[in-house]
C-alpha cells in the first residue's frame, strides 16, 4: 500500500527531484521542507519538529486560518450528502448565489457562474465582457496579477511571468499604470497622472471590451490604490462603454476589513470575481458574479460556459457555509480593526534604512524593502535573505511583487492582538539578524 508517512526524507527528496515538475511554484523557498499537518496560524513539516508561523496562509486561500473547525464542519457535512452531479443544479448553488447577488455592490439583477480556480473566473470574465460589448481589447495594469491560463496571463504583467516564452496570446492587452503612489515621480503633488493617461487610452481606443483591475493589487504585494483611481477609472468605463472587472479573488471575502474589497471605494463594477477564500480554502471554487443582461447576452446552448467541476455542490456548500459564518462571527470587523493595530506594528520597522512603505487596509499588509529610502531602490537580494532567515526561524513568509522586494503578511481574519503582538516581535528578530549584521 502506498502510504506518505512511511518514507524517509531522503527518498522524498529523490522522488521530487526524479518526478515532480521543478518549475511551478514549490520552488519559492530554498529548502526542501514536506508539509504534514497545519492548525491555526501553524504547518508543521515532516523533517522539522518544530512548527512554523505561516504567514502567507495558501496564498490568501485560508482566510480563517489552517482547519477551522466551522469550515472543517461544512466540509465534512458537504461531503457526507452530496459529492459532485454534472449539468444539475442543487440547493447550495442556487442559494448562494442568491446571497452573493444581493450581498455583491448595486441593486440590479445579477446572476452567478462557479468555476474552478481564480484562472478560470478571470477567463470566464473576458469571454462575457467581449460577448457583451461586441469589442475584442482588455485592459490591465502594471503589477497586475490575473493568473497562469493564456488568457489570465495575457492580462498579467510581463514582469511577473517570462511570458515570451509562451507567446502568442489570444488577444491585444492594453497596459496602463496602476497607482502605485510610493513609486511615482508625481508623488508630492499628485495630479493623477496615471488617470490622465488611462482617459486618454480608454476614449481613444474604440475596442476595448473590458478593463480588469485589482481593488487593492495582491500578488504584488497588496498595493492600495487612492479612491480617486478607482472611482476615475469606473467613470471612465461608463464614458467608454467598458466593462469594469474587479478581481477580488485574493483581496475579497473579508481580507481588506469589508466583505469586498471594492467596497472600500464606494464603486460598482459591472462583473465581480471571487475566488481563493470563498470556500475556506477547502475547495477551489471561484464565482463570477455579473449583472444579468450581461449573462443573458450568451446563447444558453453552445454557450462555451462550463468545464466537468464547475458549480460543484461540495465547493459551493463550504461556501454557503463561510458566508453564514462571516455574518455571525466579527471577523470582518476584526480584520480592520486589528489590521490598524498591525500596521501600526509594521511602522515600527521603517527605523531600519532598509524598510520603507509600509501600508495596510485591513489585513493586507505589507512594506518594501529598499536600498536606501532616498532613492528607493528596490532591495531584491535583501529580501529574499529576509524570506530565507525568516525559514530558519520557523517563520514563513512571501516576497513578491514586480521588483521582487515587497514582503506581505498573510494572517487569517479572527487573528488577535497578542498574535499581531508575536508577530511583530518575531519579525523584529528577523530584521535584526538580517538588517544590522555588518
Ligand atoms: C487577483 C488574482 N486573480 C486571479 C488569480 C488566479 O487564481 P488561481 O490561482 O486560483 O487560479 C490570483 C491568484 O493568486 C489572483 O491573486
Amino acid at each position: 500500500m502506498i502510504s506518505a508517512t512511511r518514507y524517509s526524507i531522503a527518498e522524498l527528496h529523490e522522488m521530487y527531484d526524479q518526478f515532480a515538475c521543478q518549475c511551478d511554484e514549490t520552488v519559492m523557498y530554498d529548502r526542501f521542507l514536506v508539509a504534514e499537518r497545519a492548525e491555526g496560524f501553524h504547518v508543521w513539516f515532516q523533517n522539522d519538529s518544530e512548527p512554523y508561523l505561516d504567514l502567507v496562509m495558501g496564498f490568501s486561500a485560508l482566510n480563517f486560518g489552517h482547519r477551522h473547525p466551522m469550515v472543517m464542519k461544512a466540509m465534512e457535512e458537504a461531503v457526507r450528502t452530496l459529492d459532485h452531479v454534472h449539468s444539475f443544479n442543487c440547493e447550495s448553488k442556487l442559494l448562494l448565489s442568491k446571497v452573493l447577488a444581493e450581498k455583491t455592490p448595486g441593486t440590479a439583477q445579477k446572476r452567478v457562474y462557479y468555476p474552478v480556480g481564480g484562472t478560470m473566473a478571470v477567463e470566464t470574465a473576458m469571454k462575457l465582457a467581449r460577448a457583451y460589448t461586441k469589442k475584442t481589447k482588455m485592459v490591465s495594469f502594471s503589477n497586475a496579477f490575473h493568473g497562469y491560463s493564456y488568457g489570465g496571463m495575457m492580462v498579467t504583467d510581463d514582469a511577473i511571468i517570462d511570458k515570451g516564452q509562451y507567446a502568442p496570446y489570444p488577444g491585444e492587452v492594453l497596459r496602463l499604470p496602476y497607482a502605485e503612489c510610493y513609486r511615482c515621480d508625481d508623488e508630492a503633488r499628485c495630479s493623477f497622472q496615471c488617470l490622465q493617461i488611462a482617459e486618454r487610452v480608454l476614449s481613444e481606443d474604440k475596442d476595448i471590451a473590458g478593463l480588469i483591475i485589482e481593488p487593492i493589487q495582491g500578488h504584488a504585494g497588496f498595493i492600495i490604490p487612492p479612491k480617486e483611481f478607482i472611482v476615475g477609472l469606473r467613470r471612465l468605463c461608463d464614458d467608454n462603454g467598458i466593462l469594469f472587472i474587479d478581481d477580488e479573488i485574493q483581496v475579497g471575502m473579508g481580507r481588506a476589513g469589508r466583505m469586498f474589497a471594492i467596497e472600500h471605494f464606494n464603486v460598482e463594477p459591472d462583473i465581480m470575481l471571487l475566488g481563493k477564500s470563498l470556500a475556506g480554502g477547502y475547495y477551489p471554487i471561484s464565482a463570477v458574479v455579473a449583472r444579468a443582461e450581461i449573462w443573458d447576452c450568451i446563447a444558453a446552448s453552445g454557450s462555451g460556459i462550463g468545464s466537468t467541476f464547475v458549480n460543484s455542490p461540495i465547493g459551493t456548500y463550504v461556501a454557503l457555509e463561510v458566508q453564514r459564518i462571516l455574518e455571525e462571527e466579527d471577523f470582518i470587523r476584526n480584520a480592520e480593526r486589528i489590521g490598524a493595530y498591525f500596521t501600526r506594528g509594521l511602522k515600527y520597522f521603517e527605523r531600519y534604512g532598509n524598510i520603507d512603505n509600509v501600508t495596510g487596509l485591513g489585513l493586507t499588509q505589507s512594506f518594501e524593502v529598499v536600498k536606501s529610502k532616498a532613492t528607493k531602490e528596490p532591495a531584491p537580494e535583501i529580501a529574499k535573505e529576509i524570506q530565507s532567515e525568516a525559514l530558519r526561524q520557523h517563520v514563513i513568509i512571501y516576497v513578491g511583487g514586480v521588483r521582487r522586494n515587497r514582503i506581505k503578511f498573510i494572517v487569517p481574519l479572527w487573528v488577535k492582538k497578542e498574535d499581531i503582538d508575536m508577530i511583530v516581535e518575531k519579525l523584529g528578530d528577523i530584521l535584526e539578524s538580517v538588517l544590522t549584521k555588518s
